[in-house]
């Protein structure tokens, strides 16, 4: 199975996926990373010999301009799976309708809890006692798409948003290369995943 990622960040869950990929007996591959800027993250996938290619959101005009030089740059590789993982732009409806169903993202909350671009902060901010986290076939919603696996994480007193992200990472890492492989083993995406909303419902 060939993938694509596409990073914003520090890439932690990249590199995982790096780490998985470069074992002869893990049946996927990382092809290519992307990034939607200069992203820390990148270093990884120089580090492991991948090819990285770089589309600077603020190189363009609109989102939409953005999203379909993105789209190009990923059809280069021709994927059979793009993995959002870190991306912390929202993908406009022609990006994800192009790539549907083969499109996941990792998500540091129990979805539907806490969607958005502040999951780790939200859960904090609401005093809960469990989060998690989340892996999503990516539909037009934010963060709105069918859950392929989540899992509980503890919120633990006087736990910040560093505290808990650092404890919601190794369990992101740990789902998402298990749903790759999953993915890779057969799991059938397309019977997950819902119709894309129409561009106008947001
Ligand atoms: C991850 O927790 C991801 O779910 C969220 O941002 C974080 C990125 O971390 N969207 P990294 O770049 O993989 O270290």
């Amino acid at each position: 199975l060939s993938i694509v990622v596409l990073i914003s960040g520090t890439g932690s869950n990249l590199r995982a996926l790096l780490e998985a990929s470069a074992d002869a007996e893990y049946p996927a591959r990382v092809i290519a990373v992307g990034a939607d800027r200069e992203a820390p993250g990148l270093s990884h996938a120089e580090g492991f010999g991948v090819p990285t290619f770089l589309v600077p959101y603020s190189s363009y005009e609109s989102r939409e301009a953005w999203g379909e030089a993105l789209l190009e740059q990923v059809r280069v590789w021709n994927p059979d799976l793009v993995v959002l993982s870190g991306l912390m732009r929202l993908l406009p409806p022609g990006v994800v309708d192009a790539l549907s169903p083969h499109l996941i993202n990792t998500h540091p909350a129990y979805l539907p809890e806490f969607p958005g671009a502040h999951g780790v902060r939200d859960a904090i901010r609401a005093g809960v006692d469990q989060s998690g986290a989340s892996i999503i076939v990516v539909d037009n919603g934010v963060d709105q798409g069918p859950i392929i696996v989540q899992e509980r994480v503890a919120v633990l007193p006087g736990d910040t948003e560093h505290d808990l992200h650092e404890r919601i990472k190794p369990v992101e890492r740990r789902l998402l290369v298990q749903t790759v492989l999953d993915i890779a083993n057969g799991l059938d995406l397309g019977a997950l995943s819902t119709r894309p909303l129409p561009a106008s419902i947001k």
